[in-house]
């Protein structure tokens, strides 16, 4: 860590590991109304414990992305941030966004769109955020120096926070309004945060790897290109039987199979480097996150998204727990696993300790990827048999939703692998007191940070 300011990533990967925590703990106990459908159903329904679990979710990836900006930004423009107090202000506008939202859930208020739930002095709050963190971050990469890394990552992020202005439109058409609801949720899962991932992974690589800056801006100016190019037609596969024209069946079916290709080139890019990489980095743990992540996302996007992604598929497969099971290992893969790889590389330095708690992180890795593996597993026989049952033959929802039970009970066993795998992380980067630093360890030394 070169720069004083880049301590500020710390605030915000504490807040976000906090709803981390929130988010599969309350994962869990969604797991749990699964197997015993009638608990707690007077006190906090189904859909209120949905809310709360996507919704931290997406919080405190957010929260991640904006503390891996702000520390290496700074470092790859070679200047301090233009104001940390304003970074702090961002941070505590969000985390009482985030509390307003969770107890207005909790009291029954809730917007009802699925992720975009929140009442709107929170969707306001959101946007304040996110102008605060484009203007302190635009002018710190401004009067610094300028790198493919922090321009991708910079594009990303203001391109997302603009198709934030759609959760300010809800249309009385309801074709109208998934439509735009669409522009948010997939444009951001599938266009704008996928630079952001890129241009992450390509810090850490070029860190951990040590492989030259040139080389990785090629990879990198790929990857933003194919992302681009097939992610935004590719919406068109939420746009088969919401009310809109028939050419959307083609057009959704060719591009998001496109889609395929930027993950395809973030897994191989990922290994390329280590395998060309001179730097041997002792923050083993970090290298491994890197290389799950980009390996896992394209399994959970690049796979399972192609599984269900072409209409004559998705006519059978639609809305099933096939969905489900894409969505958990994608989200986990590309952007979960993305965070926790920059956590485990930014926090010895930002905690000034050298990384001897690696062997607890590794083993949490694979807790945590062994249990959403095995969780997308039954969730894809649970829907295979309930797309069949349901879709096919015709029998009734409730009716095949009983006949799963034993894969919801498995879908539950795997869902605490995956919360003590994650409690364990947090343990690991944040409680464990390695030895602390006195002279320059050799993470330090190797790096020369
Ligand atoms: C980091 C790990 C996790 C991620 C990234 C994640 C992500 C998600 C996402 C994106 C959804 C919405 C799915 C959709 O719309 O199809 C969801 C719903 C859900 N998640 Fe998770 N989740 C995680 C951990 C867990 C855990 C540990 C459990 C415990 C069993 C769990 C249980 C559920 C349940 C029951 C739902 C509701 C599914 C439904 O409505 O049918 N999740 N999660
Ligand atoms: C990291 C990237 C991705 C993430 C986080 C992600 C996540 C999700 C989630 C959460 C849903 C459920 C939305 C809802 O109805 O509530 C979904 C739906 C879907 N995703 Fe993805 N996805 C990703 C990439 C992809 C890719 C690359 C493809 C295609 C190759 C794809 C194909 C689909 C399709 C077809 C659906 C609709 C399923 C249905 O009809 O029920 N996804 N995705
Ligand atoms: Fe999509």
């Amino acid at each position: 860590m070169k720069y004083q300011s880049q301590q500020v990533a710390l605030a915000y990967i504490a807040c976000a590991l906090l709803l981390f925590a929130v988010q599969v703990l309350v994962g869990l106990l969604a797991g749990w109304i699964y197997v015993a459908p009638n608990f707690l159903s007077e006190l906090l329904p189904f859909n209120i414990v949905r809310m709360i679990h996507t919704n931290a979710l997406v919080v405190w990836l957010l929260l991640g992305f904006f503390g891996a900006a702000y520390y290496l930004v700074p470092e790859e423009a070679e200047t301090e941030l233009y104001s940390v107090r304003l970074a702090y202000i961002q941070l505590a506008i969000l985390m009482i966004g985030a509390l307003g939202a969770v107890g207005s859930y909790l009291v029954g208020i809730h917007g009802g769109r699925e992720f975009l739930e929140q009442p709107l002095w929170v969707k306001v709050g959101i946007l304040i955020a996110a102008l605060i963190f484009l203007g302190n971050i635009t002018a710190t990469a401004l009067r610094g120096r300028k790198t493919a890394v922090t321009n991708v990552l910079l594009l990303g992020l203001w391109l997302l926070s603009l198709l934030w202005l759609f959760a300010f439109y809800t249309p009385a058409n309801l074709s109208l309004d998934k439509m735009y609801w669409w522009f948010i949720v997939h444009l951001w899962v599938e266009a704008t945060w996928e630079l952001v991932m890129a241009s992450v992974l390509a810090y850490l690589l070029l860190k951990l790897t040590g492989v030259d800056r040139e080389v990785v801006e090629k990879w990198l100016y790929v990857i933003v290109g194919t992302a681009l190019f097939s992610g935004i037609l590719g919406t068109g596969h939420h746009f088969y039987w919401i009310g809109t024209p028939g050419y959307w069946q083609w057009v959704g079916s060719i591009f998001s199979t496109l889609e395929v290709v930027p993950f395809f080139l973030m897994m191989s890019f990922a290994f390329v480097m280590v395998w060309k990489g001179r730097r041997n980095h002792p923050n083993k743990a970090a290298l491994l996150w890197s290389l799950g992540s980009a390996t896992v996302a394209f399994f959970g996007a690049g796979v399972w998204g192609f599984l269900h992604t072409l209409h004559g598929v998705n006519f059978y497969s639609h809305g099933t727990q096939i969905t489900a099971a894409h969505g958990h290992l994608a989200f986990f893969g590309a952007y979960v696993a993305l965070n926790l790889a920059f956590f485990t590389y930014a926090m010895p330095q930002l905690r000034a300790r050298d990384p001897y708690n690696q062997v607890l992180n590794m083993g949490s890795f694979w807790l945590m990827t062994g249990g959403m593996a095995f969780m997308t597993f039954v969730l894809t026989f649970a829907g295979t048999i309930q797309t069949h049952m349901q879709r096919v033959v015709g029998e009734y929802f409730m009716e095949v939703q009983e006949s799963l039970s034993v894969f919801y009970v498995m879908r539950f066993g795997a869902g605490v692998a995956v919360v003590i795998g994650a409690l364990l992380f947090i343990y690991s980067v944040s409680v464990v007191r390695s030895r602390e630093i006195i002279e320059p360890g050799p993470m330090q030394a190797a790096t020369g940070e």
